[in-house]
Parts: structure tokens; sequence; C-alpha cells
């Protein structure tokens, strides 16, 4: 059993988002039976250490404790894509991503890219990830193996892409790709902290039958996860409409195919209809929201009215490498941008307790991991990050003349960067220290 002494910031409840924050707070941890360590007790210090004496306890006078980042949709393979220019999403596959994800069939280079990318993740304060890998096994293989070394709740899956997808990408037999699937799913799902996702790319680079194959596996295995793209681009959305004209809408081909479900994540839900979003919100399917993607891509916008109306549930994500920066402050600052300029009728100013619950307790919410992770409940995980407020002289000066926690946390947001993550603990273990 292990004491964390700072202020702290968290939900009292996951699935609403109002945060609450304790200026001398205490943070009890400890290693459960089945060897992961939680959070037992979360409060003041003058309440909750009375109740646990001779606590070894660490100190961070100054600092602040709040959850570990969760992102919804992010791929490992493009973490040396990240910036490449093109003119919107499709000439980006073409030009960048696809050949370089073909390297990842070497299972070396995955697992020097899987360790980099995790270590990036970490520095940044992302502890929990829902991550793309390629259409190699080998690349899932390799991920998988660097998250259990690290002791990491991750989430990733082979993906599924059996054709318009070049030579050394492409699944050329649809039936060993999903027996591949299966495969991975009995080696990985469930192990230590790992899970796995069915994976199909997107509706263009898919079969039908490898569609529907999918879904005939994620009826048999109900608690894995499922991954893909939905309605991110006008050019993507008009290809698939010559592909599927029998499917109502974008949406709708994969809910034919049996992939929309609880558990199910849909990365940019940008053009939605009111059907898709009351479709999605009624099997319990929600969406990774990608807004430094969807700015660099020049794709589009949220529509996070539209969704609140409909209930459609949603979380933050960094969509890397279509999206721009691991950094979970630079996603919610964008996130903020993009819901302020809803096209033709006034946009919204989200709160920031609102912005950063999307990223942690809200996205946990949305994989069906809430008092899992992304939150600092007990029963909680303990995987927290530990705020320096004081990291840079601008964010000492700034966040010194805030009032309220709004104000606190919304200076945090839009100045914030990885030197604003002091530590990175993980099962109760410090893993990355950003030197100020
Ligand atoms: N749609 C299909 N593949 C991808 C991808 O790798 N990134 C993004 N942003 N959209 C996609
Ligand atoms: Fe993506």
């Amino acid at each position: 059993t292990q004491g964390w002494r700072a202020s702290l910031l968290w939900f009292p409840d996951s699935q609403i988002p109002q945060a609450r924050h304790e200026s001398d707070g205490l943070l009890v941890t400890a290693r459960e039976a089945d060897g992961i360590v939680r959070i037992q007790a979360i409060g003041p210090y003058r309440d909750l250490a009375a109740q646990h004496p001779d606590l070894p306890t660490t100190h961070w006078p100054g600092l602040c404790i709040a959850p570990g980042f969760v992102d919804l949709h992010i791929h490992y393979p493009q973490t040396d894509v990240i910036g490449s220019p093109a003119d919107g999403l499709l000439p980006w596959l073409e030009h960048y991503t696809f050949p370089h994800e073909k390297q990842f069939s070497d299972p070396a280079y995955a697992h020097e890219v899987s360790a980099f990318f995790l270590d990036e993740l970490m520095r940044h304060g992302v502890t929990t990830a829902l991550c793309f890998a390629t259409a190699h096994s080998e690349s899932v293989d390799a991920f998988m193996a660097e998250a259990q070394k690290r002791r990491l709740r991750m989430v990733t899956g082979k993906v599924l892409q059996d054709r318009h997808s070049p030579d050394g990408l492409r699944d050329t037999d649809t039936a060993l790709s999903l027996h591949q699937t299966e495969e991975l799913i009995r080696r990985w799902h469930g192990v230590d902290r790992l899970g796995y996702a069915i994976t199909p790319r997107f509706a263009p680079t898919s079969s039908d039958a490898q569609l529907h194959g999918a879904g005939e596996i994620a009826q048999q295995f109900p608690d894995v996860w499922i991954q893909s793209h939905v309605a991110e681009n006008v050019d993507e959305i008009r290809w698939v409409q010559e592909l599927f004209p029998q499917a109502r809408s974008y949406l709708d081909v994969y809910d034919r195919a049996g992939l929309l479900r609880q558990r199910s994540v849909y990365a940019h839900c940008i053009y939605l209809d009111e059907a898709d979003r009351h479709r999605m919100a009624e099997v319990g399917a929600t969406a990774a929201v990608s807004p430094t993607s969807n700015l660099f891509l020049g794709s589009g916008f949220f529509d996070y009215l539209a969704s609140d109306a409909a209930g459609l549930r949603y979380g933050l994500a960094s969509d890397v490498g279509g999206g721009t920066s691991f950094s979970p402050f630079q996603t919610m600052h964008a996130a903020y941008t993009v819901a302020r300029q809803n096209v033709g009728r006034p946009g919204i100013s989200l709160a920031p307790e609102h912005l950063w619950w999307q990223h942690t307790a809200g996205a946990a919410a949305a994989l069906d991991l809430d008092g899992q992770v992304g939150n600092l409940l007990p029963g909680c995980e303990a995987d927290f990050v530990v705020l320096n407020p004081n990291a840079t002289a601008l964010l000492a000066r700034r966040t010194a003349q805030t009032e309220t926690l709004a104000e606190w946390l919304f200076a945090m947001i839009v100045l914030g960067d990885e030197r604003l993550i002091a530590h990175t603990v993980v099962q109760g273990q410090s893993v990355s220290d950003n030197k100020p």
C-alpha cells in the first residue's frame, strides 16, 4: 500500500464532465490479488491520513495528480508519418501512409517503433490507447509485447484491408486475414492489461466479405473491441457511395456487416446524418473525435451540438499520424477551437472540465472502461499523471493569476505541453519523468 500526496483533480462521477479539485489531497494505492495496482481511497489529506497511519507516502508539494489520459484513436505505425503534407485524406493515404506501413512486416522494426511510440505516449501523460497496428500480424505481436513489458492497458488489432491497397499491405487472402484476427484475439485479448480490437481500416479498403467476416468474429467475441474510420472526408464518402450503392449511408455499411455495437469506436464521425447519430447512440457505439487530424487534413469539424442532441457518446483522440501531436493538451485545445467553429451556425464554448473529461473519464466510458481507467475513483487502476503548473515561466505566471478551476484548466490546456507532465505513473510506478 502506497500514498501519494499532492493536489488532486478527478471526476466524482465518471459519466459526468464535472471535475473536483482538492488542494491538499491523498491518493492511496495497493496491489490487489490479481496483480493489478488500484486506487483504494481518494480525499483530503487531513481526513485520509489519520485512517492510514504509517503509510509510505510520496509528497509532491505544488504539483497536481490527475487521471492518465486515454487516447481513443491513434496509429502507432504512423509515428513517422506525422506532418506529411497532402491534398486531403485519400492522397495522404496513397502517398505517405500506405507506403510507410508496408515496413511493419518486419518484427524488429515493429518492435523499435512500438517501444518509441509507447514511451512517447507516457511522456505526454497518455496511459491507455485504442490503437491501430498494420495489416501484418507481426505488427500486433510487437506492439502487444512492448505494451506488456511496460504493464500498460492498451488495445490494438491487425488492420483488415483486402482491396484498394498496395502490394505488401493488402490482405491477399480474405479468409486468412480473418483467421489471423481470431488467432490474435486468442493470443492477446485479456492477457495482463491488453485487449484486442477487430480493425477493418475503413469501408473502401475492405471487401463486403471481409467486413461480414469481421462482423461474425465480433459476434463470437462480444467483449473484444471494434475500431474503424467513418465519415471523415467528402471524397471518401463519395467513394463509399459508389462501392456500396445498397447502403443507406456510410455508417450503414458497417451496421449491415454487424460491426456496430457496444465497444465499437469509430474515428471522426464528421459527416453523419441524424439517423446515423441516433443509430450509434442506440447500439452504444462511440465516436473518437480527432480534431488535430481533422484540421491538418482539412477533413471538417465534428458537430458537438448534433452529437449531444442525439445522445451520441464520444471522446478525444490524437489520430497520430493524420493528427499532429501526441499531446493531450494540443488535442483538447484543438477540440475547443473546432467546437467554436461549427460552420453555418454559432459554435459552442466547451468548458475546460468537459474537454479534460473527453480525454480521461469520458474516453474511458466510450471504451466501456469507466471505473477502470481515466479517473482516480477507488477501484480505478493506478495510472496517473503529475502536473507541474510551474513547468515553464509563462505557465507559472498565467496559472498563478487564475481564480477559478475553469480558468486554471484552460490555461493548462492552451499553454501546456509535455513539460507540464512532471511524472507519469503506471501501476504505481513512475515511468516517465520530464525534467524541467
Ligand atoms: N481512413 C483510412 N485509413 C486512415 C488512416 O490511416 N488515417 C485516417 N485519418 N483516416 C483513415
Ligand atoms: Fe485514424
